[in-house]
């Protein structure tokens, strides 16, 4: 019950910040947008990224193959220090450290899966996984570098 408080004030305390993304939907169309990202992210990305946005275990630590595995999107982690352009781009054209010893690709390309809608709810879902302050900070750094038009 406690937690279900909680998770709805999160929501709501991010519907603010998500109307921007929501271009002028109606309040009631945030928490929609955050139900199809989070659908969108139980289907696509929790295999790698956790069904919680853990990361896989020793996600700072380069493999055998000098791959890094795929890291948690909570607070731990790094995606809030990125924009909205780059985490659309991130998604959209996937991603690897130039330092992985491999050339392929770790972090999968979805622009050919995902629509650019489906893509901005994934990432305003994983928006509810970082501390306001982080938000703050994202929401900051995404000023100059929004998504996509
Ligand atoms: C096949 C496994 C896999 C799937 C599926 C996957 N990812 Fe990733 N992702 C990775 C790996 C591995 C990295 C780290 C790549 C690196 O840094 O070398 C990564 C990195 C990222 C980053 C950058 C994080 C950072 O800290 O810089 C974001 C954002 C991201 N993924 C989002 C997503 C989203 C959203 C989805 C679903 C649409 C998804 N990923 C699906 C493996 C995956």
């Amino acid at each position: 019950m406690h937690k279900r408080w909680l998770l709805t004030t999160t929501w709501l305390l991010l519907g603010a910040g998500v109307q921007a993304i929501a271009d002028g939907n109606p309040v009631s169309g945030t928490t929609s947008l955050l139900q199809e990202g989070e659908s969108v992210y139980q289907q696509y990305c929790a295999s790698c990224h956790g069904s919680q946005g853990e990361g896989m275990p020793n996600w700072e630590r380069q493999d055998d193959q000098g791959e890094l595995p795929a890291p948690p999107h909570g607070p731990e982690g790094h995606t809030w220090k990125h924009s909205d352009a780059m985490l659309y781009r991130i998604i959209a054209e996937g991603w690897r450290d130039p330092w992985n010893k491999t050339e392929r690709l770790t972090m999968p390309a979805f622009g050919d899966i995902l629509t650019p809608a489906e893509i901005r709810a994934v990432v305003a879902y994983l928006k509810t996984l970082w501390t306001a302050e982080q938000r703050r900070h994202q929401e900051e750094e995404s000023q100059n570098e929004p998504f996509p038009p």
